[in-house]
């Protein structure tokens, strides 16, 4: 599906007017469609047909509890870097029993909290870890269920900060020494090693580097095999990326249909962790613009929403479509750099972008799904943006917006 779409000249998310939202409930505002969630998290779990299989969506993508609930409602597992993503796993009334706990840095009351809640796997990333692991686990008198995330070595062809499976990236731990780190979880009291891990980078377009590592992974596991320990599952991690301009990322069914054919195996269970490819469409910002300043160098459109609400532009100088939500009938396009009113000069989300624009107007930045609200900041006192989830011809709203009491309301001044 589509889910945004141009009705009577005015863009639509499902059956809601985007033009009524940003009046109603002002601008900067995400809004997201439940139907796409759905739809992209569905399409995921039906390609994978007999394979016994779970699609834990990534919860650091959009965290929003309403998107979890959503999601949670028709199966989905999570995949959390951390307490605080477990505990809106929890509180959305996600199953603990499908969340595998990823990320390089598990604290000691972290594990002790997903061990209580009785998660299904924790993806290891260091010997540390394991330790760490084992003497909180065995301090509770419990088994820890564990994977370890290895890396194996292979370029995702992505942005350099989105790339995580190559020797230089801190993640994962060298796939030539993991056999030694199993030997070392099987013979601890409390851990069992269920699993293997691997993620090698984010915003893929191809399905090669997925296939070389799950090649190497398999290798792996036989190898393991001989030493005897035998593993359940295999978590492939996220990354399938998705069109944000020209890309063409292969489609959801191609990529899991090339994994099985690698893996040819329906005894072993897939984990899989995708984020982007199930919410980055399924989002749009709206901001209005404030000004028009047009200097004789340059156009700039300067917009209400900022690098505060969407980071992206400004941290990977990543490309996301800006669209009219209305566009105009009178009038001509010019070239526009649409920035915000932040004090940098990377608060931009979007350059030389050729556009019919007046003061007032409102923009739709699409593919804000992902990685858009959950990396907002305050930053320059500004509140969160609020977020809205449409539901056919319903809009509610997840997450209002922030006041000034919120922002400053947890600092107090010294006494003298
Ligand atoms: N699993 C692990 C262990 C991860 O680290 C990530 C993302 C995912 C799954 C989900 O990956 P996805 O399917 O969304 O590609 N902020 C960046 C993306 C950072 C990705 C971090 N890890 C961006 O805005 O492009």
């Amino acid at each position: 599906m589509t889910p945004f779409t141009y009705n009577n000249g005015s863009m639509q998310a499902e059956a809601v007017s985007l033009q009524q939202l940003a009046e109603e409930h002002g601008t900067p505002l995400y809004v997201y469609s439940r139907a796409a969630f759905e739809e992209r998290w569905q399409a995921f779990d039906q390609a994978f047909g007999e394979q016994p299989h779970l699609v834990c969506y990534a919860v650091k993508t959009n965290s929003n509890i309403a998107v979890l609930n959503v999601l949670a409602k028709i199966g989905a597992g999570f995949d959390i870097v951390s307490q605080g993503e477990l505990e809106r796993v929890l509180r959305a009334g996600g199953d603990p029993k499908k969340v595998v706990f990823s990320g390089v840095a598990k604290q000691p009351a972290e594990i002790k909290r997903a061990l209580e809640a009785g998660i299904r796997c924790f993806n290891i990333e260091s010997h540390a870890e394991l330790d760490r692991i084992q003497d909180v686990a065995s301090a509770m008198n419990m088994i820890a269920p564990i994977s370890i995330r290895v890396n194996p070595d292979v370029d995702a062809k992505t942005h350099p900060y989105i790339s995580t499976g190559l020797k230089d990236n801190k993640f994962g731990v060298d796939i030539n020494t993991a056999p030694e780190l199993y030997q070392k979880a099987a013979d601890y009291s409390h851990i069992n090693p269920i699993g293997i891990d691997c993620h090698i980078g984010s915003q893929l377009t191809e399905i090669t580097p997925f296939v070389d590592a799950l090649e190497r992974v398999l290798a792996l596991k036989e190898q393991l095999g001989q030493q005897g320990i035998e593993l359940h599952h295999l978590d492939l991690g996220g990354g399938l990326g998705i069109q944000y301009t020209d890309e063409t990322p292969p489609a959801i069914s191609d990529y899991i249909g090339a994994l099985l054919t690698k893996l040819n195996d329906k005894s072993i269970e897939v984990i899989i962790e995708p984020g982007r490819a199930i919410a980055g469409n399924a989002g749009v910002l709206l901001t209005a613009v404030e000004f028009l300043k047009p200097t004789d160098h340059k156009n700039f459109a300067i917009i209400d929403a900022a690098m505060n609400d969407l980071i992206r532009p400004a941290l990977y100088q990543s490309y996301q479509d800006i669209v009219a939500v209305t566009p105009r009938s009178d009038g001509t396009d010019a070239e526009w750099d649409l920035v915000g009113p932040v004090c940098e000069t990377g608060d931009f989300l979007g350059k030389g972008r050729s556009l019919n624009l007046k003061a007032g107007d409102i923009l739709a930045v699409k593919s804000a799904g992902a990685y858009g609200f959950t990396m907002a900041s305050n930053y320059n006192t500004r509140p969160r943006a609020a977020e809205i989830m449409v539901d056919g011809d319903k809009a509610h709203v997840i997450r209002r917006r922030e006041t000034y009491d919120d922002l400053i309301g947890l600092e107090t001044v010294i006494a003298d």
